[in-house]
């Protein structure tokens, strides 16, 4: 067995060609494990006084001691210099150039349907109104039956409307909502209905197979055609500004008696015609009327005690006028430079 001085030398040696090969700190780490850890050659050199004499051990150990610090000097030097130099190079990798523009973050916005529905809805709860959601896919008796369409009514067509199988349709309008809410609630009932309807038409710059609308409805004892007004009036002046100008039509639905069509002035021309108006003037906006005294008694109210008005108006439309919108398939191309025109 070869003496403890010549064990001192060979681990020496080997120690500094391992140094020699470290190149990164997780070497050196690792050559720190191997000569100075627990189970390292320092310790086993160490339990190797035990054969000594008791006379040499002091002096033994003091050596073995004496390069353990000298090989840890060189170890934490070597380290200091490996991380230094991994730190420049990361650093130099990872440059950044404080001076260039930030990028712009995209915000999304709501689509502009959603903010005139939302628009359309706060006035509205202002006044009293709560919102019910009606379902979008429906029964022939929601859509049409609770709503005194004649079975023979040319709207329950199929061309106008998307027969499902068994008896299901996609709702034409909004006013199912009006049959469903009779159904579940006695008067006095205030309710204002928004929400996506389908019609089977051809696809233009004009017309969709989808659209939104929003349907309101008020039921209680002596409501009045007068109510009809000034509710249609005070509504519309909060939803386009204090001055706006209304004209009631006589127009025919089978859900309402009688039944009305509201106008309000072009805002384009304020009245003196141009292309957006037909040269009319006005501006075709909701229906409207009393709710005809058949769809009360369907909706098991009985007609001798209450009495209601009701109102369906297109939120595609209000937008397009508003916003002189050329094309309503705008609204479903999910067109960026489109949507970002509405802040
Ligand atoms: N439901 C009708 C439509 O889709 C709109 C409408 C007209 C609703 C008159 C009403 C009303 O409540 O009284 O064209």
């Amino acid at each position: 067995m070869s003496s403890i001085h010549e064990q001192i030398d060979s681990l020496r040696s080997s120690f500094f060609q391992d140094l020699k090969n470290s190149f990164s700190v997780k070497d050196i780490e690792n050559l720190r494990i191997k000569y100075f850890g627990k189970k390292g050659s320092i310790q086993a050199l160490m339990q190797e006084l035990r054969h000594c004499t008791p006379e040499d051990r002091p002096h033994l150990g003091k050596l073995i001691n004496d390069l353990k610090n000298d090989l840890v000097s060189h170890s934490d030097h070597t380290f200091e210099r490996l991380l230094r130099q991994e730190t420049e190079d990361r650093l130099e990798k990872e440059w950044i150039d404080p001076t260039l523009p930030g990028r712009k973050s995209f915000l999304g916005r709501i689509h502009p349907i959603h903010q005139m529905m939302d628009k359309v809805l706060d006035v509205l709860i202002g006044m009293g109104f709560s919102v019910r959601y009606g379902p979008d896919v429906d029964t022939e008796h929601y859509n049409f039956g609770g709503l005194n369409f004649a079975s023979d009514h040319p709207a329950r067509d199929m061309q106008d409307t998307f027969y499902l199988e068994n008896g299901w349709l996609l709702r034409t309008h909004t006013s199912n909502v009006q049959v469903h809410v009779m159904e579940g609630h006695a008067p006095p009932i205030r309710v204002v209905a928004p929400g996506r309807c389908f019609r089977n038409e051809d696809i233009s710059a004009r017309s969709h197979v989808f659209f939104h609308q929003v349907e309101g409805f008020y039921i209680d004892r002596h409501v009045s055609f007068a109510d009809l007004l000034s509710t249609m009036n005070d509504f519309l002046s909060k939803l386009l500004g204090e001055k706006v100008e209304t004209r009631f039509r006589p127009s025919y639905f089978p859900f309402v008696e009688p039944g009305m069509e509201v106008d309000v002035r072009c805002s384009a021309c304020r009245g003196s015609g141009c292309r957006l108006c037909k040269h009319t003037g006005w501006l075709e906006i909701l229906g409207a009327g009393m709710i005809h005294p058949n769809v009360l008694k369907k909706g098991n109210i009985d007609p001798e005690e209450y009495s209601g008005f009701a109102w369906g108006m297109g939120i595609e439309r209000l937008v397009i006028l508003q916003s002189s919108i050329p094309d309503i398939r705008l609204f479903t191309q999910n067109d960026i430079r489109f949507l970002s025109q509405f802040p």
